[in-house]
């Protein structure tokens, strides 16, 4: 049998499901691909977070160490480790909020289509096993390609009769992250006072960001237009050619990914005005400025005025975005 990886001995393990089922300001969160290069920082950030009552790390290897290193922290969340497809469906029952980080990085030269062959299985396998354990549950898909892998959750929640599309989104907020950066870089400002919309999907021309949308207001020449589309866009190869085959971002990403859940646990709390763009399944399959609410997505805002550059990348973006939907979608129903 696999070892029992809760890392709760047993004088205090009552007291600690006591701690874990009382806490109702608390969400229950689960990491799959815990124990991966996004998975762990990404745990541990997740383990700071108050809003997290019970922790639940599932990966195919390693989430032993993972979650004994993690379980040390001083902070709210009880932390549980969950090894192997034998413990999958315990990792995943009542939880509120599923991540997945899990899957196969790019090399240098690869596209994150590229991917497709060994992440489509993964999620494949981890969207069944949620449409079984935690049906209602907020998921969060990182795992590459997202422009493919989203419509390969959707078709199997489909299939189990369980898809909500207002509960099931790609997490595109490391463009966002990125473009936030950069452009502040571009402008002179500090990160946290830009906010730059990006919308499309999450693989080189599907990724548009909205600049003649930035806030605070302000103005670019058609030079710095083109420098930081070109940035954004490809932001992740930057990451996988300086990691020279060491894999693509993850710490950004993990960054990007606690930021994204984040906002969901705050609008299943019931708080108001939470927006992030994030990767949705109506439209069909389009990221989008989204307001996260107590049952996910409670609306999709539209594009806004785009003008004339933006509105030939959306043309770009849309038509790539169309056979890497389709793509995920025969995956499943094939
Ligand atoms: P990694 O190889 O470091 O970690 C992946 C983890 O997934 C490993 O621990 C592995 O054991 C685990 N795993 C493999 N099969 C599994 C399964 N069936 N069930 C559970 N876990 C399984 O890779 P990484 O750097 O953490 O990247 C993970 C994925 O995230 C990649 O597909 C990458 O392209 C993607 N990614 C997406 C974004 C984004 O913006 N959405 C950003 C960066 C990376
Ligand atoms: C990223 O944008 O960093 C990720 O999608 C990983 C990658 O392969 O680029």
């Amino acid at each position: 049998d696999p070892p029992n990886l809760h890392m709760e001995n047993t004088a205090s393990v009552s007291r600690l499901n006591c701690r874990a089922k009382g806490g109702a300001a608390g969400f229950r969160v689960a990491v799959l691909g815990a124990a991966g290069g996004i998975g762990q920082p990404l745990a541990m950030l997740m383990k700071m977070n108050p809003l997290v009552s019970v922790l639940h790390l599932y990966d195919v290897v390693n989430t032993p160490g993972v979650t004994s290193d993690i379980s040390h922290m001083d902070t709210g969340a009880v932390v549980r480790g969950f090894l192997g497809q034998q413990q999958l469906e315990e990792a995943l029952t009542g939880v509120d909020l599923a991540i997945i980080p899990a899957g196969v990085p790019r090399k240098p030269g690869m596209t994150r289509d590229d991917l497709f062959n060994i992440n489509a299985g993964i999620v494949r396998t981890l969207s069944e096993a949620i449409a079984k354990c935690c049906p209602n549950a907020i998921v969060n898909v990182i795992s590459n390609p997202v422009n493919s892998t989203v419509p390969i959750a959707a078709e199997v929640f489909k299939k189990a009769g369980t898809f909500d599309p207002k509960k099931l989104l790609g997490v595109t907020m490391l463009d966002v992250v990125r473009a936030n950066t950069f452009v502040a870089e571009v402008l002179g400002l500090d990160p946290r006072d830009v906010n730059v919309p990006v919308v499309g999907g999450h693989a080189g021309v599907t990724i548009l960001p909205l600049l003649s949308q930035v806030k605070p207001p302000c103005s670019f020449t058609p030079k710095e237009v083109d420098y930081l589309t070109d940035r954004i866009q490809n932001g992740g190869t930057e990451v996988v050619e300086a990691k020279a085959g060491a894999g693509s971002a993850t710490l950004s990403m993990a960054y990007a990914a606690v930021k994204f859940a984040d906002a969901c646990l705050r609008g299943l709390r019931g708080d108001a005005s939470v927006v992030e763009c994030a990767f949705v399944t109506e439209l069909p399959f389009f990221a989008s400025k989204v307001r996260l609410g107590r049952i996910g997505v409670e609306e999709i805002y539209p594009l806004g005025p785009l003008n004339e550059y933006e509105r030939a990348g959306l043309e770009k973006a849309k038509k790539e975005l169309e056979s890497s939907i389709q793509k995920g979608v025969s995956f499943v129903r094939k």
